[in-house]
């Protein structure tokens, strides 16, 4: 008799989704949902992108491409890094992998440096991937609770710190509170890094979404570690800036030890990302995005408009999304059920922290959506 539940791993059972589970099964009853839950650019794929995949495919690209990524692309890529971040002998050597997103960097990345026991810091509220991936890793994830503020320092970190420590996995601007880091608490996290031998994941997938960004050789860009060490794994993507989330491409820059082994694993897994992406990503990297990234600075700016005051918030300078507190005392599962009641469709907090005290809403949406969903969140808010 077949006995799947015999067959199941506790690896797999590990992973418990029901949280994010509930929300769909309520939000999926909604017929024309007020949605500020996706976490996803609400503009197409820009049409050059678009052609350049079309001709990609036309004209036979279609084959497994080198696991590294195709060359025209690597150097592209390592042209971007060398022109912001290779002076001052840092990153005299580096190795380049482009990967099946920045999801399939995350994986490699754990895969190559987390043996079954060892701890990966995970800085709370915590994109959803980081702590299901690490414990796919067989590794442990210690959060470091940073509420209310949501800001990463070295004073935060270092109590956490243990002989089994191996990474430091971040995202600035963050999934889920648009936070960004700042160029100072960059440089004492980097040292403490050093200092203890840790590998910083520095996830940069919103780099690009920078709504106070540094000017750097290569545009407006929040700030980023390895500007001052070269002991970062730096993750960056295409599915945000350029709204290409099905097409599944990213890439990861660092130390060419880890990425060596990285492009290994990737061998034997993902084998490369897919061909006319990597093509169609060449050209989207001539791209200049800046009037998408203004559009969302002005949404950014009409949600805090409308909460502030109302709502306890830390200011999201980046990304597309703001994570307040729920004003009434309520947990984020019971306010959301509230809140889906009346059509509004959001995320609680516990499905990114061990909190549940937030949520998180994404103002990647038209203006007049937009202002519906804050107008809803105001008058939920009165009890
Ligand atoms: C912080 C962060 N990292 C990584 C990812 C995964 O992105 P990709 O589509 O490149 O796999 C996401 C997607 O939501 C994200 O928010």
């Amino acid at each position: 008799m077949f006995d799947p539940d015999r067959l199941i791993t506790k690896r797999a059972r590990s992973i418990d989704a029901s949280g994010i589970r509930r929300v769909f099964d309520l939000a999926a009853k909604v017929q024309n949902p007020v949605n500020l839950s996706i976490g996803q650019p609400d503009f197409p794929v820009p049409d050059t992108v678009k052609n350049a995949a079309v001709r990609a495919i036309e004209t036979d690209r279609n084959s497994y491409t080198v696991t590294q990524g195709i060359p025209e692309l690597r150097e592209r890529i390592n042209r971007e890094f060398d022109a912001r971040f290779k002076h001052g002998g840092r990153w005299a050597e580096y190795g380049t992998l482009v990967t099946s997103g920045v999801s399939g960097a995350l994986v490699l990345a754990l895969m190559a440096t987390v043996d079954p026991g060892d701890e990966v810091l995970v800085p709370d509220p915590y994109f959803v991937m980081y702590k299901h991936l690490t414990r796919l890793a067989g590794g442990v994830p210690k959060f470091i609770d940073t509420y209310p503020e949501f800001r990463v320092t070295a004073e935060l970190v270092e109590p956490h710190i243990t002989d089994r420590t191996k990474v430091l996995l971040i995202s600035s601007p963050s999934n889920p509170t648009g936070v960004v880091m700042d160029a100072a608490t960059w440089r004492e996290l980097v040292d403490l890094c050093e200092r203890r031998n840790i590998l910083l994941v520095s996830d940069e997938i919103y780099d690009v979404f920078c709504y106070n960004a540094e000017q750097t050789p290569v545009g407006p860009r929040c700030p980023s570690p390895a500007t001052y060490s070269d002991h970062v794994l730096v993750l960056r993507g295409y599915s945000k800036t350029y709204a290409m989330t099905g097409w599944r491409m990213g890439y990861a820059v660092g130390p060419k030890a880890i990425v060596e082994q990285m492009t290994k694993l990737q061998q034997y897994t993902f084998v490369c990302a897919p061909s006319m992406v990597q093509h169609a990503g060449l050209a989207a990297m001539e791209l200049d995005m800046s009037e998408a990234v203004a559009s969302y600075k002005t949404k950014r700016d009409m949600v805090l408009a409308k909460l502030t005051g109302e709502f306890e918030i830390a200011e999201p300078h980046g990304a597309f999304y703001a994570f307040p507190k729920v004003p009434t005392g309520e947990t984020g599962q019971k306010w959301v059920e509230r809140a889906i009641a009346r059509d509004l469709l959001i995320i609680p907090g516990n499905v990114f922290s061990e909190r549940d005290t937030h949520f998180r809403i994404s103002y990647a949406t038209d203006d007049a959506t937009l202002e519906k969903g804050l107008d809803i969140l105001l008058d939920l808010a009165k009890g």
